[in-house]
């Protein structure tokens, strides 16, 4: 049996990654390929509790390393509980967020720095690389606008509890921006970088080249 194809979905609060998860995992069924599509924090019963414990701000606020250390828990069940089974027997996974999200959120933005969230994925998840990364990452100041008004929107629905990273100041959001951007430059056989201020069919467009030519690659029918 083959080993499946790993492929993490990456970007900013509003980067619109959701939206084309699940339009990527379309493209594929309609392929006949049957993607596990699964999240980060969450994805297990207990990736859930922990999610809730992350994002619930109403709760007492976590300290950065704690918070570090709950998204490496996470992702450890994730591995053990869906990810590697998934891969050993031949599927293709869809993960919205990896460890890029907690080097770009935890190392940069909350300036624990990459090499702590490097060491711990080695130790704690086994080293697990992603075959393709997407990255959509438009200009940092499309970025902020887009998260501004995530951010409003959701305010004035009431949910304050998903405003936590919002509430921050622009610079936080600019040190994850950059961090992203070096994780792209660092690996570029790895993060396929969509860039630039495209609509969603254009960006869903780009998406599905670089999985066509992964998945022939790794043997799958295109
Ligand atoms: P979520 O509602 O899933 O946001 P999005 O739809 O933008 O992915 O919330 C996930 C939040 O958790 C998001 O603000 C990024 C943050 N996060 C980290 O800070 N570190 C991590 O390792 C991960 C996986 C997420």
């Amino acid at each position: 049996m083959p080993r499946g194809l790993f492929i993490t979905l990456e970007g900013l609060d509003g980067s619109g990654k959701t939206t084309q998860i699940k339009r990527l995992a379309a493209w594929m069924q309609r392929r006949k390929i049957d993607p596990v599509v699964t999240r980060q924090p969450g994805g297990t019963a207990t990736g859930d509790r922990i999610r809730a414990l992350l994002l619930d701000s109403g709760a007492t606020p976590v300290a950065p390393m704690t918070e570090m250390a709950l998204m490496f828990a996470d992702r450890a069940q994730a591995i053990a509980e869906v990810i590697e089974p998934a891969l050993a027997s031949g599927r293709v996974v869809l993960c919205d967020r990896f460890t890029d999200s907690t080097e770009a959120y935890q190392g940069g933005g909350r300036e624990l720095g990459s090499a702590a969230v490097l060491t711990l994925h080695r130790v704690l998840c086994g080293d697990l690389q992603p075959d393709l990364t997407l990255l959509l990452l438009p200009s940092l100041e499309s970025s902020l606008d887009r998260a501004r008004r995530r951010n409003e929107r959701q305010n004035a629905q009431g949910h304050q509890d998903e405003g936590r990273f919002e509430s921050e100041q622009e610079a936080f959001f600019r040190r994850v921006w950059l961090k992203y951007r070096e994780i792209a430059a660092r690996e570029p056989e790895r993060v396929v970088l969509v860039e630039g201020n495209l609509t969603v069919d254009e960006v869903h467009e780009q998406i599905v080249e670089a999985v066509s030519e992964r998945l022939v690659v790794a043997g799958h029918p295109a």
